[in-house]
């Protein structure tokens, strides 16, 4: 070789490794940019595969469906990392329904053309409520979490990866928005699920938001890009179950899985946060055709059922429970915050999953008849109502050792999901008990909203249980004797105080004998379960009841930059006063089922959609109807 070769050689050998050197450093910064905020101060060790430079996949013609995705867009530091605790069983999920799935909605006969035509007003109103909205977020929160609605801040409490644009995608597919879905699927591409600013994430709100989110969007528009992101968001979450007992971490540092460190499921964790991924993690490995993140979620639900009878109140889980060590030992069952996802997910896992898998219909079954025997009651109420409200459940222990069961007459805003989940339930494994009471519980929820001076139910309120659901008298004397009772019960007894008084002080409707939270936060339970009791049952008085609700909603939490929460809803005013506070689940959950609602009934139907619990559309497998 001659000696200017030699040296070609030499400085091309030269150029490559500073090139290599390069693009090590790179990768690395990119990962210790977003760890500024971490508390841990230790030098991060970065995984040692490069980030290799990807490109962007085309966009899809819709009307083309794509094939099994064989790209490698979807790769990332989550897609490489290794998994020490590996799930031995691995099936790919059922992607057919069994025979003899039954039909869930009401015939199409059955719902009134006429009111289809009229609701079609009331559907541009809550349009415009949500265009208005969208535009806010768009140009004072854009890719960011949430908007703070007075202020005009925005905030990035989830994660930072623009769970509000995220969340909302369907919602726009829904409304006929196209222009502005492109705008923000092509947002939604350079989300980086490889950098935050947050040193812990919540899984499960970024499972049923963002993953369901995505999966939603991609099941509409059929938008390849979206579902390489849900891949991305996928094996970010996949990391989270790499414990022990594969039981996934909900509050998690997810630095410390991207540096491999050995993690542990935790000594407390909600059964919400647990039991709530199979939805999305089903539809993902349906869609990519990789078993694994089924297989995940699947195994934690077996763990739950084979608990579920051995906890304090058989059929359900406590609130919070030992992840790490597996015990299920707490004392109080409720149907509000932190259970909830768990139980409106066990009849739409068996949706999903084609009825293969007998396991949800038993856990909803199971959990459905302890609901029933302990947790429903009748207020009494003035006029005297035929409904339903769900309490909860302490269990103590008696002298002699016997449990004994104590309800609570505390009705949460987010236990209205109820009605919705017995009015599924109840078409799908035909049991026409369930029907009757979930038309009780939607009732019961439509109540206490009606009784509040603005017409909206409050987070939490307390109310008389009657001794009997068939037979309960309005008596007046015992409702202000519960009332003096519940004061006379809290730190500062007052036994000398003037109970009309109080009752006009506290502005306590006819019924309620407290109101310990009174703030309304724009959140969706009671038109979720409207929406879906209308779809199943055809109830038309349901749409008017919407619509006031609407109105009344609209009315009040209106304001310059979206919506805003109500800090009172107990005070009748003029002036509301507001929270600086516009959750993203206002747009994505309560707006689009209020659109629905006044949909005509075939546009999402229950029988080719199952909603996860952040109110993403998530496709059936497909069936042959027995009608
Ligand atoms: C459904 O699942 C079967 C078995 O795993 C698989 O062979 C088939 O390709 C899947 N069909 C579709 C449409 O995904
Ligand atoms: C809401 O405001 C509109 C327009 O001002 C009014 O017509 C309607 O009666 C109000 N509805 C309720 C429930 O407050």
């Amino acid at each position: 070789m001659s000696r200017t070769r030699r040296q070609w050689l030499g400085l091309f050998l030269a150029l490559f490794i500073l090139c290599l050197l390069y693009r090590q450093r790179r990768s690395l910064n990119k990962y210790h940019a977003q760890s500024t905020t971490t508390p841990i101060n230790e030098p991060i060790d970065t995984p040692d595969v490069l980030t290799p430079d990807i490109p962007k996949p085309e966009f899809q013609n819709p009307d083309f469906p794509s094939e099994p995705p064989v790209d490698k867009s979807h790769d990332t530091i989550w897609s490489r990392l290794p998994i020490r605790h590996l799930v031995v069983h691995s099936l790919p999920p059922p992607n057919q329904s069994r025979l003899g799935m039954p039909k869930i909605q009401a015939s199409d006969s059955s719902f009134s053309q006429i009111t289809t035509w009229f609701q079609k007003s009331r559907q541009a109103a809550v349009k415009e409520a949500f265009g208005r909205c969208w535009e806010s977020y768009k140009w004072l929160a854009w890719q960011t979490d949430e908007l703070a609605p007075m202020s005009g801040l925005p905030s990035n409490g989830l994660g930072g990866w623009g769970v509000t644009l995220v969340d909302n995608l369907d919602t726009l597919w829904i409304m006929g928005m196209r222009s502005e879905f492109d705008i923000a699927v092509k947002a939604v591409v350079e989300i980086n699920f490889e950098t935050t600013q947050s040193s812990e994430i919540n899984t499960h709100e970024i499972n049923i938001r963002i993953l369901g989110g995505l999966l939603g969007a991609f099941d509409l528009s059929n938008d390849r890009r979206l579902l390489n992101k849900a891949i991305e968001v996928g094996d970010m979450l996949y990391a989270a179950f790499d414990t022990p007992n594969r039981m996934p971490i909900t509050h998690w540092d997810l630095h410390r899985a991207a540096r491999q460190e050995e993690q542990f499921a935790e000594e407390m964790a909600s059964a919400s946060e647990l039991g709530s991924f199979i939805l999305e993690f089903t539809r993902l490995s349906q869609l990519s055709s990789d078993p694994k993140y089924f297989n995940a979620a699947q195994l934690i639900m077996e763990r739950l059922a084979q608990m579920q009878d051995l906890t304090r109140l058989a059929g359900m889980w406590p609130v919070v429970l030992n992840a790490r060590a597996e015990v299920y030992d707490g004392d109080f069952f409720t149907l509000g915050a932190e259970v909830d996802s768990l139980y409106k997910t066990l009849a739409k896992a068996d949706m999903l999953l084609g009825g293969h898998i007998p396991v949800y219909r038993k856990m909803y079954e199971r959990l459905t008849r302890t609901v029933a025997g302990h947790h429903l009651f009748r207020p009494m109420t003035h006029d005297n109502r035929d409904i339903l409200v769900p309490g909860s459940i302490r269990v103590m222990m008696t002298q002699n050792g016997k449990p004994r069961t104590l309800l609570e007459s505390q009705v949460h805003h987010r236990a209205c999901f109820t009605g919705g989940m017995f009015a599924l339930g109840g078409a799908l494994f035909g049991i026409p008990t369930h029907r009757k009471i979930a038309n009780k519980l939607v009732d019961g929820c439509i109540w206490a909203a009606q009784s509040m001076p603005l017409g909206i139910m409050p987070e939490v309120y307390e109310t008389v249980p009657c001794a009997s659901q068939t037979e309960c008298p309005w008596n007046e004397w015992h409702w202000k004797q519960e009332v003096w009772k519940s004061v006379n019960a809290s730190p500062e007894p007052d036994p000398d105080m003037d109970i009309d008084a109080y009752i006009r002080d506290h502005h306590l409707p006819k019924g309620f004998i407290a109101i310990p939270d009174t703030r309304y936060n724009l959140r969706p339970e009671t038109i979720e379960s409207m929406f879906n009791l209308y779809r199943i049952s055809a109830r038309e008085d349901l749409l008017d009841t919407a619509w006031g609700m609407f109105e009344s909603i609209q009315n009040t939490t209106e304001i310059i930059n979206g919506n805003a929460a109500l800090a009172d809803v107990t005070t009748p005013t003029e002036e509301p006063v507001h929270i600086d506070s516009m959750e993203s689940f206002w747009m994505s959950q309560t707006l689009k089922y209020f659109y629905l609602m006044f949909s005509a009934p075939d546009a999402l139907s229950l029988d080719e959609y199952v909603f996860n619990s952040a109110g993403h559309p998530l496709k059936r497998p497909e069936t042959e109807w027995i009608q």
